[in-house]
């Protein structure tokens, strides 16, 4: 059977090491949660833009977007402290699925990420352009996957901006690439070097090494059931997704590699939404760089459902099948930029 929402009657504070984390949004028990409704066929379709491609007057946009989402009171559910705690909610084990006391809500893992993270952007976003009256507004996207935006977007580096984080592994700030096969030693390779590795990572992840939707989307998710040693992730949920949170969190001044290098705390670098955006991105290339790269069609993928808060602030269910088709269904898509991975060959 299909993942059921969570209840938010029963969600409870969670604990990270000794600490105990409360990130259950506001709900005061009787809020309506309506099923979602895919926007207008004639809303225009908003297009993410990569990162390192905009210009002044769109950084200067979304820096207000983030700065009045930030200055939102902390118990609006779309504030951005609220809006960072989804994640933690969604993957800490506050939530249990409706009517299956043990089993914890765990969004990595499993064929439960790709949709999820797609649904927690999509309203995030809206939120974003309400905020500022601009209905096309879009988010843009970390093209890591590409080496002209393989280092942090020079925007999140400002200590001025409501988009940089204090909270950031300080040996990987500005300028430096980002190494997809990182594992703590000190990044020796030079810039072509690291091109190189990057993009035949990418090539593996995205077209050898994913050549059905059980590879890439990771293993099967049912009611009841949680995340174990067994589940898999997909591919690209592994790398460069996961390696990107470590090699992004502080893990010299941190006790575990937050912000983005742990779950309940990565949400809280605005950063994340713009890899997020990425990951998302290959969802849609995946379907177009081969045969047999087609959607999941099991309806206990299809049927499974998470509950958000829109950007008006009421609380929508949202099935899986509802957010399959960006472009179609949710009406966003990506700016098309040169893909340099797809036909490498190593
Ligand atoms: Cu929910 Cu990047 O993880």
């Amino acid at each position: 059977a299909p993942v059921p929402p969570p209840d938010l009657t029963k969600c409870t504070v969670t604990s990270v090491g000794p600490e105990s984390v409360q990130c259950c949004p506001p709900f005061n028990g009787q809020n309506k949660i309506t099923d979602f409704k895919l926007p207008s066929s004639r809303e225009q379709v908003r297009i993410r833009p990569a990162a390192h491609l905009v210009n002044k007057s769109y950084i200067q946009k979304y820096e207000r977007a983030i700065q009045l989402m930030k200055s939102l009171p902390d118990d609006d559910p779309r504030s951005f402290k609220q809006q960072a705690n989804i994640h933690c909610a969604y993957c800490n084990g506050a939530y249990i699925q409706t009517g299956f006391p043990d089993a914890r809500f765990e969004v990595h893992s499993s064929w439960l990420f790709f949709p999820f993270h797609r649904f927690y952007l999509h309203f995030f976003e809206r939120i974003l352009g309400k905020l500022i009256g601009d209905p096309t507004f879009a988010l843009p996207y970390w093209n890591w996957d590409n080496p002209p935006g393989m280092s942090i977007p020079s925007f999140f580096m400002n200590p001025n901006s409501p988009l940089h984080d204090p909270i950031r592994n300080p040996d990987h700030q500005e300028s430096v690439l980002l190494d997809m096969d990182w594992s703590d030693e000190v990044d020796s390779s030079s810039p072509e070097e690291q091109y190189k590795t990057n993009l035949s990572l990418m090539h593996t992840q995205m077209v050898t090494g994913a050549s059905k939707a059980s590879l890439f989307f990771g293993s099967a998710l049912k009611a009841g059931d949680n995340v174990t040693q067994m589940s898999s992730q997909g591919t690209i949920e592994a790398t460069p997704h996961g390696i990107v949170h470590v090699w992004m969190g502080d893990w010299t001044n941190q006790p575990n590699g937050e912000n983005m290098g742990t779950l309940y705390s990565a949400a809280r670098d605005p950063i994340f939404y713009s890899h997020h955006a990425n990951v998302d991105r290959m969802w849609n290339l995946w379907k177009t760089v081969g045969p047999n790269r087609k959607d999941i069609s099991d309806p206990d993928w299809l049927e499974s459902a998470f509950v958000f808060y829109d950007e008006d602030k009421n609380l929508v269910r949202c099935k899986i099948k509802d957010c399959i088709d960006s472009r179609k269904q949710l009406k966003y898509d990506y700016q098309q930029v040169p893909i340099p991975w797809q036909k490498t060959t190593t």
